[in-house]
């Protein structure tokens, strides 16, 4: 049924893939997902004011910058557990003896964005301040040290759903209300498990809201991430995208504790990790890099900023892409572009046994015609017609990213 619904949407105009109604936020920003580096997966809280400008730094020396990556954004752990006797949330000093406003600074010197970390919640997962009770001090604080991004996280709140939904119109009201443009990201975990998921009032209210459970570098977790968005690609679009979590690509294992190796979990392979950025930008998922880029291998740096895959994710049409077909393992990812049947094709192999897929014009939803399918990873053109095209070859967890476009 759901399939159905999608085949005669795309038959009819590629713009019905949009098929809600309600609005996505409007304050002009993330017209398309943002992109950046978020200090979580690589410093847990462990973060000061060194690490991340040295972060800075590099995101430009590395060809990040270029590639599109813009917000450096501080998650949990800058902040400290009390309030200063004014009422503010406060900087921890030791870690950030330079204050907010330099560490912005520098990074704007640089020609990058400042994102920042606090909750709805008093405290945040690490016991720290949360915006509780001060949500328009706080953002006036936030728009003051220049923040760009702000990650405002469920943690810890105590409530129903109805004033879950409350608090976060809240801060989105209190970060208008300061008149600085403030990418708005969601993480609304109150709504998990009901009916609503959030959705769709949370389109309404952030630019990104994260659909998925905490990411590990490890393959079977990525992809639960993944597939936790998939049947909500009809909500994403222009100032409002699904978050499946930060990018794991170049971890090494770094958040795995022993809690999750006694478990099975184990750091994906670089073919897992080129896998793991094509599923990111086929489903038009914001590409928050979290790897530490001042030791980053270059065969990494070639996946995080390969220019044909950051263009699919960063199409104005803003289309999410979805499976469309899965045959033998392989899975096929389906997304329209802006151009005129232009649009993008990934074929995932799941599997752990190297796979063959046949493409075929109807299952990619194009019309009859001739077309050029360039191989994203590999530089590789194919001819695309009422043929097909098979893509043999494909490794166990590996994949085969394509960008096509009408050949006549
Ligand atoms: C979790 C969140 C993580 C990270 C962490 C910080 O709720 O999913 O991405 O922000 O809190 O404590």
């Amino acid at each position: 049924m759901q399939r159905r619904r999608f085949l005669m949407g795309m038959a009819a105009a590629p713009l019905l893939w949009h098929a809600n109604d309600a609005r996505a936020l409007d304050n002009g920003l993330a017209l398309t997902p943002p992109m950046g580096w978020n200090s979580w997966n690589c410093f847990r809280a462990e973060i000061d004011e060194e690490k991340i400008l040295s972060i800075a730094e590099a995101m430009v020396s590395s060809g990040m910058k270029d590639a599109g990556y813009e917000y450096v954004i501080l998650d949990d752990g800058w902040q400290t557990a009390e309030r200063d006797s004014g009422g503010r949330i406060q900087p921890n000093s030791v870690k950030f003896p330079g204050g907010m406003n330099a560490l912005s600074d520098s990074i704007h010197a640089l020609g990058l964005k400042f994102g920042i970390y606090s909750s709805p919640s008093y405290t945040s997962c690490e016991g720290l301040m949360g915006s509780r009770g001060h949500e328009q001090r706080d953002a006036d604080d936030f728009a003051a040290w220049g923040v760009d991004y702000l990650k405002y996280d469920w943690c810890k709140f105590e409530g129903s759903e109805a004033e879950c939904r409350a608090a976060f119109e809240l801060m989105r009201d209190c970060l208008a209300k300061t008149g600085r443009p403030i990418v708005y990201s969601a993480h609304d975990k109150c709504t998990e498990g009901s009916e609503s998921g959030g959705l769709p009032w949370i389109r309404e209210v952030a630019n990104l809201h994260r659909v998925s459970p905490d990411i590990k570098d490890d393959w079977n977790r990525m992809l639960e991430c993944i597939d936790a968005g998939v049947e909500l690609y009809e909500f994403a679009g222009p100032g409002y995208w699904n978050d499946p979590d930060m990018l794991e690509v170049g971890s090494f294992g770094k958040d795995l504790t022993e809690r999750f190796t006694r478990r099975g979990y184990r750091a994906m392979t670089l073919n897992e990790y080129r896998t793991h950025f094509s599923l990111w930008c086929i489903a038009s998922a914001p590409l928050i890099a979290g790897n530490d880029l001042r030791c980053m291998p270059p065969d990494i740096a070639a996946i995080l900023t390969n220019p044909g895959a950051v263009a699919i994710n960063q199409d104005p049409l803003g289309a999410q892409g979805r499976p469309v077909k899965t045959r033998d393992g392989v899975q096929l990812w389906f997304k329209p572009k802006s151009g005129e049947r232009s649009c993008a094709a990934l074929a995932v192999n799941r599997g752990d046994e190297t796979a063959s897929f046949s493409l075929d014009l109807e299952a990619l939803l194009l019309g009859p015609g001739r077309y050029a399918a360039r191989d994203v990873w590999t530089g590789e053109t194919f001819a695309l017609d009422a043929e097909g095209l098979a893509l043999n070859g494909i490794e166990p967890h590996g994949c085969v990213l394509l960008s096509i476009e009408p050949a006549e």
